[in-house]
This record gives C-alpha cells, sequence and structure tokens, in this order.
C-alpha cells in the first residue's frame, strides 16, 4: 500500500516509523514532514498539513491507498471528511467528531448530558457575564477557551484577577481569535495527571499503554506551559483500579455518548484523565494521538499499526490486534533555547548518531537541513525515546542519549518520569 501521513512533527515521525515497520506498507509519504521524517517517507513539504484541498489534491496525483491524518487542525477543518469523499480511505474522525477536540463546550456538553466524570463549569458568550460570575467564585478556577488554541488556551488561575484578565483577553482581547468568543470557567481539580490514547472505531474502543507527558518547561512542574517535554509510559498511577473505573465510568460511557449523539468516532480518542480524590475524571478529549504520548507509547505497540488503522476505519477493531510489550519507554524533549517563549532556528545540531548508538530513537520534531546541515527550526527541536524493562531503566537509557546531542540554547527536562520511577 501507498500511504501518506498528514504532519510533520514528533508524533507523526513516531506514526511514519511505526508505519514503516508494516509489511503492508511499501511506500510511506508525509506532508509537510520534515528532516528526520524524510528518512523512512518521501517529504513533500510545500504541502501544508491545513491544506485540505492541497493535501486530497496530492493523494490523488500520487494515487495513495490510505491517509493517516494525524493533526488537530485537519481534523477540526474536516480532512477526513474530504479525503472519504474523494474516495480515498483515511483514518481519522470527521469534522464532526473532531468536535471531541476542537470545541470544549461541545465536550463538556456531552459529559454532562451522559454523567462522565470532569470538573463542574459553566459556559460564557459574553464577557460581563463571565467577569461577574468570577465575583462569586473562589481561586484556584480554570478559564478555557472554547476552541483550538494551539494548547495554549487553558489558564489554571491562582487568583480572580488572574482568572479575569484570562476571560478579557480571549473574549475581548481576541486573545485566541474566534476560539476564544466562548470560554468555560470550570471548578479546578486537584489530583495527579495521566493520558490515555485509545483506538476507537465506533463501536470498540481499545485503550493504549496510558502514558504521562510533562507540560511545564522547568523541573519540578515548574514555568509556562509548552507543548510537551517528555512523556513515559506505562503510567504507574494507572492501576489496575483506575484502569478499570476509567473503563467503566468514562471509556465506555464516552463511546456510547457520542452513538447516542448520532456520531461515529472513528480514529484516536485521547482521554486526559485528572486521578482525583474521587476516582478518575476527564480534564479534557484530544481527538488524536498526543504529542509527545506517542513517542513513549508507539514504541511500546508490538502489533501492525497499519492493520490496526484499517481496522478502525472499516469498523472491525478488535481488542486482540492492540498488543504492548511489557516494557517501558521515556521520550525527553529537546526544545530550542526561550521556548515556550521566542527563540531562535537555524542551530547546527549534531550528536543524534551518537544518541541511535546508545539504542534510542530520536524523533525530530523541529528541525530541518540547511545546505545539508541539520538545523533546528521549531520550539521542540527531537524527542529522544529509549525503551527499558523497568522506567527507571527507560528514562536513565533516554537521558543518557539526550545527553549526546548538541545544539546552541538547547534545554530539557532533568525530571522527566523521576516522580514515578
Ligand atoms: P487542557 O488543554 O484542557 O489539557 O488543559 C491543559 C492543562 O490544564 C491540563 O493538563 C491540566 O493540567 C490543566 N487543567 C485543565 N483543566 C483543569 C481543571 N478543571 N482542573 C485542574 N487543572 C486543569
Ligand atoms: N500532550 C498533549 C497533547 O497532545 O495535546
Amino acid at each position: 500500500m501507498k500511504v501518506l501521513v498528514i504532519g510533520g512533527g514528533g508524533r507523526e515521525h513516531a506514526v511514519c516509523k511505526k508505519l514503516a515497520e508494516s509489511p503492508k506498507v511499501d511506500a510511506l509519504l508525509c506532508a509537510p514532514g520534515n528532516a528526520g521524517i524524510a528518512q523512512v517517507a518521501t517529504c513533500v513539504p510545500e504541502v501544508k498539513a491545513t491544506d485540505v484541498a492541497g493535501i486530497v489534491a496530492l493523494a490523488q496525483r500520487e494515487h495513495v491507498d490510505f491517509v493517516c491524518v494525524t493533526p488537530d487542525d485537519p481534523l477540526a477543518l474536516g480532512c477526513v471528511d474530504a479525503l472519504e469523499a474523494a474516495g480515498i480511505p483515511a483514518f481519522g474522525p470527521s469534522a464532526y467528531a473532531a468536535q471531541m477536540e476542537s470545541s470544549k463546550i461541545f465536550s463538556k456538553n456531552l459529559m454532562e448530558k451522559y454523567g462522565i466524570p470532569t470538573a463542574q463549569s459553566e459556559v460564557f458568550t459574553d464577557c460581563a457575564a463571565a467577569l461577574s460570575y468570577l465575583d462569586t467564585q473562589s481561586a484556584p478556577i480554570v478559564v478555557k477557551a472554547d476552541g483550538l488554541a494551539l494548547g495554549k488556551g487553558v489558564v489554571v488561575a491562582q487568583t480572580i484577577d488572574e482568572a479575569k484578565q484570562a476571560v478579557r483577553e480571549m473574549m475581548e482581547g481576541g486573545k485566541f481569535g474566534k476560539s476564544g468568543a466562548r470560554v468555560l470557567i470550570e471548578e479546578c481539580m486537584v489530583g495527579r495527571e495521566a493520558t490515555v490514547l485509545c483506538f476507537c472505531d465506533g463501536r470498540t474502543i481499545v485503550p493504549m499503554v496510558a502514558s504521562q507527558d510533562h507540560k511545564r518547561v522547568f523541573d519540578g512542574d515548574k514555568g509556562p506551559n509548552t507543548g510537551g517535554m517528555g512523556a513515559f509510559a506505562p503510567s504507574p498511577l494507572y492501576t489496575p483500579e483506575v484502569a478499570r473505573r476509567t473503563t467503566e465510568e468514562i471509556l465506555l460511557p464516552t463511546l456510547r455518548a457520542m452513538n447516542a449523539e448520532g456520531f461515529t468516532f472513528k480514529g484516536v480518542l485521547y482521554v486526559g484523565l485528572m486521578l482525583t480524590a474521587d476516582g478518575p475524571k476527564v480534564v479534557e478529549y484530544n481527538a488524536r494521538f498526543g504529542d509527545p504520548e506517542t513517542q513513549a507509547v508507539l514504541p511500546l505497540l508490538t502489533s501492525d499499526l497499519m492493520e490496526i488503522m484499517m481496522a478502525v476505519r472499516e469498523q472491525r477493531l478488535d481488542e486482540s490486534m492492540v498488543r504492548f510489550a511489557d516494557k517501558a519507554a521515556a521520550c525527553i524533549i529537546l526544545a530550542s533555547g526561550g521556548y515556550p517563549g521566542k527563540y531562535e532556528g537555524g542551530k547546527a545540531i549534531t550528536g543524534i548518531d551518537a544518541a541511535e548508538k546508545r539504542g534510542a530513537t530520536v524523533y525530530h520534531a523541529g528541525t530541518k537541513l540547511s545546505d545539508g546541515q541539520l538545523v533546528t527550526a521549531g520550539g521542540r527541536v527531537l524527542g529522544v525515546t529509549a525503551t527499558g524493562d523497568t522506567l527507571r531503566g527507560a528514562v536513565d537509557a533516554a537521558y543518557a542519549a539526550a545527553r549526546e546531542i548538541h545544539f546552541e540554547g538547547a534545554h530539557m527536562r532533568s525530571d522527566i518520569g523521576s516522580r514515578d520511577c
């Protein structure tokens, strides 16, 4: 089969690498791709992930047999709908089903209607009403923009003034454009977080090994939020008892709720959990693989990802198709100096071969080739993943490999996984 993957980050590199292992896949394309993905796929940098018409045209021109739409924005823009309408099989939810991620109000309404545990919350379309509601509440409190906001549309406010400022920026300042026109103000939940990525075909939902992300930029979960500074799997917080409750109280009810609302979710449903004193609750759903969780989860998948994706699309997913190694994996993100604030690109990268000689896999997130030299081209530059028999072993191996890699201004957290080893 000739397969096209949409996207160009570390997550897409992990998806491409896994698909390249499949005996079913004999040609792999990636749009736009990046310098690392180019080692396993033919990249098409001129077709951007949000260019739905360009993606359909590319798939037709190249006689592609199957497309995997990985990032949130093309899913929300209806990329899977457009491909399927053109007769091209595609993996990922329809734009309607992708509202599980692209509208926090859509998913909150679904959770409330079907009794799925989550933070109690109120919706506001009017700034003055949101501000006067905040006068009746106490901090900490959470303010969320309704729509997609590059992972930055959530403010966990420590004071009511901070919450008011967030509301004003979103609703009056237009900080996230249309995404911030409606906001949710919600109860601040307390607990540890875990991610459960699930393959879902609309009939069957199959959780992958649970993982943990590290969203803050500095050690000890300090500093501003990022796209994710590292991840590991499996999560020791996701005990058999937590897994049982999550399946019974969240995963199966979510599947039933989506069907009861008349839509079929096919793709990866990302369930972000807060493990509270009252049990697991949903922080958010995403309609896709997580980044960087995927770079820790897919290396442990022992089944054929292509076969799973086809089964999801054809609604013949079976639990027995999804198998994971009884091992652990850790992914350390190397970021540009200044990230998540301003940073410069174009810094020469060295040491990837040395890192890989140690047995690690180096996923490219923001890199490009400039006159034959690999240089930085993004905030998050590389994800270094190692596996091991234990989480400690995986974390140590990933750090040993990550320390081989150098570029000016590079920074990484030094405590990925350490709280749970
Ligand atoms: P989200 O984009 O919805 O994943 O939110 C980003 C982060 O904000 C989450 O990973 C949590 O750490 C935090 N967060 C979101 N909602 C809540 C909540 N209701 N209570 C506490 N923390 C939250
Ligand atoms: N790791 C968070 C996300 O993918 O949204």
